[in-house]
């Protein structure tokens, strides 16, 4: 499978193309230009493509005979940086090619979401603090994802929890609804949710999906499989 990660330096990113190389992927990756020494260790291992992930030109290019697409979708700045990467991506991918998206838990696909206490605090704080000082654009990843839903294109919008470092715990479990008891612990481990990412590549049940990840050895993730046996 040949696969493109846009948004490849970063830590989710570096950890996907990691995960990507396991799986005997070809990788093609995507990352500013000041950033493509991030990617140091891969030398050799992946082609990197500099540029700006908004940058239609870019992403043709780097997305041209892959499979797969693994998006980081950031909302930084005001230039609508997250719709430009989307809809590149959506425009710019070969017909068929599984695309995956990372966005966080306050991306809501049907607003049956049920957030916690803590969150929706979050949200007002960074909605406040962003009006002063516009350094990301929330607005912009939502919107962002309204397009993708919409799109007649092999999605997944894979929602991230709350993120920590460390080692692998294993495929994180997910649901459709943030709400859910299975959630509740609300921490994965980022290399998990790369991991996630990457499996989700393979996995048609979560073709047209927008799961709702955490970590398969959290409290709530463990109590769920004990109470009912299962878990996604
Ligand atoms: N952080 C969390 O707690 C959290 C929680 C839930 C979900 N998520 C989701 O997880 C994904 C990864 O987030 P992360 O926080 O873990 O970050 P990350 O993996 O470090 O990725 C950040 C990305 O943003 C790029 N970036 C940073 N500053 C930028 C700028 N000024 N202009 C353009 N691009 C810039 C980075 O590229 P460079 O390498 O070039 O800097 C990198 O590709 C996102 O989709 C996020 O919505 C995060």
């Amino acid at each position: 499978m040949k696969v493109c990660i846009i948004g490849a330096s970063g830590k989710l990113g570096r950890y996907m193309v990691q995960h990507a190389l396991d799986r005997g992927c070809e990788v093609v990756g995507v990352c500013r230009e000041r950033s493509v020494k991030k990617l140091e260790a891969f030398k050799g291992r992946i082609t990197v493509v500099p540029g700006a992930t908004n940058d239609r030109e870019v992403i043709r290019k780097a997305v041209a005979g892959c499979d797969g697409v693994l998006t980081v979708l950031v909302p930084w700045g005001t230039h609508q940086y997250s719709t430009g990467t989307a809809q590149a991506v959506l425009d710019h991918a070969q017909p068929g090619a599984r695309l995956i998206f990372s966005c966080g838990w306050h991306i809501t696909r049907d607003g049956k979401d049920v957030y916690p206490k803590s969150l929706k605090r979050e949200d007002k704080i960074i909605r406040l603090i962003t009006r002063i000082v516009p350094f990301v654009d929330i607005d912009d990843q939502v919107e962002a994802c309204r397009r993708i839903f919409t799109s007649n294109t092999r999605w997944t919008i894979v929602r991230g929890s709350d993120l920590e470092e460390g080692e692998s715990q294993g495929l994180p479990v997910w649901s459709r609804h943030v709400g859910d008891p299975i959630l509740v612990s609300n921490m994965t481990r980022r290399v998990d949710f790369a991991l996630f990412m990457v499996a989700a590549l393979t996995n048609d049940e979560l073709l047209h999906e927008a799961p709702a990840i955490v970590g398969c050895r959290t409290p709530s993730a463990l109590a769920h499989t004990v109470a009912t046996g299962h878990g996604h």
